[in-house]
């Protein structure tokens, strides 16, 4: 039997209570589907640094880039310095492991669990692929004379023809693919600020020549500051955005809303054909942590996201059905911690919703 093993990282906050429905649910349908997996524990977390110190280093890396996928939970403490951790463990794995695509649907199961007015789920179903290697989150940069009146921050947006065009590549294999899967017309746009920002020419340029390798789909083009109007205003009109990383990060928590929150949002953190890691895009949300009212449905998707990356196919989509059916018939009424279900309840109905589905 094809086992798979999977490096765990439950990590802070509501993580390790998502994680737990998220590997239930994956035991559940692999009971269905021929695979097995091999869970292998990580510590690291902002609760971990407090107690001990200790953060990943390059040679949990190369241990992570031996696996077949991570699955990891939220990572943040507010005890700790903003952002060491999640630097530390989010991006020392997407750094580490070239994870330069981050891939991010946005899907609307139901009717009611969208803010906007009049919108169903055929309106919003897009997906994000956001670079995830570049950008402003290259690290590159500092402060100089800190806390002085004389004081300079600097930050350096880093875009390589090699980053851009990896990332513009696999966004035109995503539409090709969505296209075939909803028998549509496959439409990219590329969401940018080459206006003000000139050197996101290079995004431009790139766009256009790959584009011509892809001549069934559509080239679409909007700045940034539209494609948050044009996402409120008339989200039907996405079906594939490719963007930079903090654009990607910033439309994505949009995103989430529109398709009923952060509870549901789920993330893939890929290199193709390399160790990829799956995760919420939520945060560790302290506020709630340890109460069992989490919705676990973020982390639920990301296994479903992972497993769709390694291949197990059936075994995604009897995911993703549970998890639709659930949503759209009302029994799960939101994806947030006010749904009246605990994160466990959640976490069993859908592994109920599938051991129900028929073995194929
Ligand atoms: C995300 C998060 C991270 C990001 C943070 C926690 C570093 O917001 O995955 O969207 O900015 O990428
Ligand atoms: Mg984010």
């Amino acid at each position: 039997m094809k086992t798979y093993n999977i490096g765990l990282l439950p990590g802070d906050g509501i993580g390790p209570e998502v994680a737990a429905e998220g590997v239930k649910v994956l035991d559940a349908v692999m009971t269905m589907e021929n695979f097995a997996c091999n869970y292998v524990d990580y510590p690291y977390s902002g609760e971990y640094y407090l107690k001990t110190k200790e953060l990943v280093t390059d040679r949990i890396i190369a241990e992570w880039a031996t696996l077949d996928a991570v699955f990891m939970g939220a990572i943040g403490h507010p005890d700790v310095e903003p952002g060491l951790v999640e630097r530390n463990v989010i991006l020392g794995l997407r750094f580490g492991l070239d994870l330069y695509v981050n891939l991010r649907p946005i899907k609307l199961y139901a009717d009611h669990m969208c803010p906007l007015k009049d919108k169903t789920p055929a309106d919003i179903d897009f997906t994000v692929i956001r670079e995830n290697t570049e950008g402003l989150y290259s690290q590159i940069g500092g402060i100089l004379k800190k806390g002085t009146p004389d004081e300079v921050a600097t930050v350096t947006g880093i875009y390589t023809r090699l980053g851009v065009e990896r990332a513009i590549r696999y966004a035109f294999e995503v539409a090709l693919q969505r296209a075939a899967q909803n028998g549509t017309t496959p439409r990219l746009t590329m969401v940018d600020k080459a206006n003000a920002i000139r050197p996101h020419d290079i995004w431009t340029r790139t766009f256009a020549e790959v584009g011509k390798e892809f001549p069934n789909v559509e080239l679409d083009h909007a700045y940034v500051d539209a494609c948050t109007m044009w996402m409120v205003k008339n989200p039907e009109w996405f079906d594939t955005i490719v963007t930079t990383n903090l654009f990607g990060d910033v439309i994505t928590d949009l995103g989430a809303m529109l398709q009923g929150g952060m509870g549901i949002a789920a993330s893939g953190n890929i290199h193709p054909g390399k160790t990829s890691m799956f995760e919420p895009i939520h945060g560790s949300a302290p506020k709630y942590a340890g109460q069992n009212v989490a919705c676990p449905l973020g982390a639920i998707m990301a296994v479903n996201m992972m497993l769709d990356y390694l291949g197990e196919k059936s075994a995604a989509a009897r995911i993703e059905q549970a998890v639709a059916h659930l949503l759209s018939s009302g029994a799960i009424p939101s994806a947030d911690a006010r749904s009246g279900l605990s994160t466990t309840q959640v976490g069993d109905m859908v592994v109920k919703a599938v051991l129900e589905q028929e073995a194929s």
